[in-house]
């Protein structure tokens, strides 16, 4: 096989997102339409890639910096064949070529091989039936072989009849396709460069045209709208919670399920209604989400439970633990085995080890928290002073008791029991109480509660 170079399209203004954001860095799945294109299109293992992007698009070239792309700028959008006229200098003459459209999001690696495979010495096109094909080029065709793509508005009653269209893939060699596009014009309905219009060149010049029809028509359709983003969102959505289910995840219902990047399932993992999953998820064997969750990010360990309405961010649960409902874990937290973490609780760059229990109402940041600890109702770490931030330490099978506030920097040794109440600012030694409240409790007798006084009206 010849090496393999690939434009992608991407210079459309996106009139009809009416954004101001270029269309191509609208979300799907988490990662912006053009992030698909390009994990495509590295998947074929090219030689380069070279994305045409257009006027205002620096923000895209920017999104997109780490990767190793070539970027051509098509100041006037004058069509395809413009387009990719722009890139020519980038193309290898022993190449061959195949384009991809920036916006098709859920473009197949599959059919683009086949495609690549089949243009070695030919031009290939990706085509497909629509039941409507309104607006798309018609592949027409003589007997078998491809002899043009008339656009809509060029085409005549008759070839508006044809519904195999062109999806805009296409794939040929390199040595051809400079030579097309040395000589495609703007004499059409649109006044555009049409890529298209190779076709009928590389008839005349006897190359062979062959157009695959693909089955899968949301792989080859391109995001014009809103209406279109959130259509391929719930396709992919849609082919993501099918995917699991296959695996033997338990979805309570595949169509409440989102999937922003990566998740990973061991067996037997249960994920209840409305939970979405951001960036890269793992969840252990019997893992159990309940409803409404947020989880970012973040390693579940095997036998974990996720009570409802939790929020995960960056970070790391161990084995057989139960957080929630309604707990935060953000970034830096990590969870050893066994630990327990209940409702209104909010950890931040917390490091909890195996077996401790932080159950209701607490706050704790910037902590290091031992083995067995429990951390009653209401603590606080109070790990900032507006400026800077410090450490709480917390050493093996400390207690502390409820509506407590630790001023860090601050040790509580191990086995100590904090009083509940108490505001620590010095470290707590070992297997000893601490505490710090009012000494003594006092009652006033005969004390009276202020009345309200009836209005006369
Ligand atoms: C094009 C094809 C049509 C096909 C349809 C599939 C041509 C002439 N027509 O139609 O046969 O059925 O796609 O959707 O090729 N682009 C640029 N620069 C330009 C023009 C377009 O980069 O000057 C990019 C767009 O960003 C888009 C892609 O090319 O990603 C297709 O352009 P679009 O205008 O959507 O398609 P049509 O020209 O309508
Ligand atoms: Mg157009």
């Amino acid at each position: 096989m010849t090496p393999l170079n690939i434009v992608i399209l991407a210079a459309g203004k996106g009139t009809r997102m009416h954004s101001n954001k270029p269309k191509v860095l609208h979300n799907i799945g988490g990662k912006p339409i053009l992030a698909h294109v390009i994990d495509c299109a590295k998947a074929l293992n090219p030689e380069k890639i070279i994305v045409v992007y257009g006027y205002g698009g620096e923000t895209v070239r920017e999104t997109f910096a780490q990767e190793d792309i070539h970027w051509v700028n098509q100041a006037e959008q004058l069509g395809t064949g413009h387009a990719v006229q722009q890139a020519i200098h980038y193309l290898s003459d022993d190449a061959t070529s195949l384009i991809m459209l920036g916006d098709v999001p859920l473009v197949d690696v599959d059919a683009c091989k086949k495609l690549i495979e089949s243009a070695q010495n030919q031009l290939a096109i990706l085509s497909f039936n629509k039941a409507d094909p309104t607006g798309y080029g018609r592949i027409v065709r003589n007997n078998q072989s491809v002899t043009a793509i008339v656009e809509h508005k060029d085409a005549t009653e008759a070839q508006r009849e044809i519904n195999e269209v062109n999806t805009g893939i296409m794939a040929m060699p390199n040595f051809h396709l400079k030579n097309w596009l040395s000589r495609l014009s703007n004499n059409n309905a649109q006044g555009e460069y049409y890529l298209t219009d190779i076709v009928e060149l590389a008839v005349k010049d006897n190359v062979n045209v062959t157009a695959e029809i693909t089955a899968d028509e949301w792989s080859v359709t391109g995001i014009n709208s809103k209406v279109d983003l959130s259509q391929i969102e719930r396709v992919l959505q849609t082919r993501i919670a099918q995917k699991l289910l296959q695996q033997g995840v338990t979805l309570k219902d595949a169509a409440r399920l989102d999937v922003r990047g990566t998740l990973n399932c061991g067996r037997d993992v249960e994920i209840d209604v409305n939970c979405v999953f951001e960036g890269n998820v793992t969840l252990g064997d019997n893992v159990k989400i309940a409803a409404n969750c947020v989880i970012k990010n973040a390693s579940i360990a095997a036998g974990t439970q996720i009570a409802a309405f939790t929020h995960i961010d960056d970070a790391q649960v161990g084995e057989n633990s139960r957080i929630g409902p309604y707990a935060r874990l953000r970034p830096g937290t990590t969870l050893a085995a066994d630990t327990h973490v209940g409702n209104f609780v909010e950890l931040k760059n917390a490091q909890v080890d195996i077996g401790s229990k932080i159950n209701h109402l607490s706050y704790v940041g910037d902590s290091t928290v031992g083995k067995n600890v429990n951390i009653g109702a209401g603590t606080i770490t109070c790990n900032y002073d507006g400026a800077n931030k410090f450490r709480t330490v917390i050493e093996d099978g400390a207690f502390i008791g409820s509506d407590s506030q630790l001023i860090a920097p601050v040790t509580i040794g191990k086995n100590a029991t904090i009083a509940a109440g108490s505001t620590i600012t010095k470290n707590a030694p070992a297997d000893a109480l601490t505490f710090c409240r009012a000494k003594e409790q006092r009652t006033v007798l005969g004390w009276k509660r202020p009345q309200k006084i009836k209005k006369s009206d």
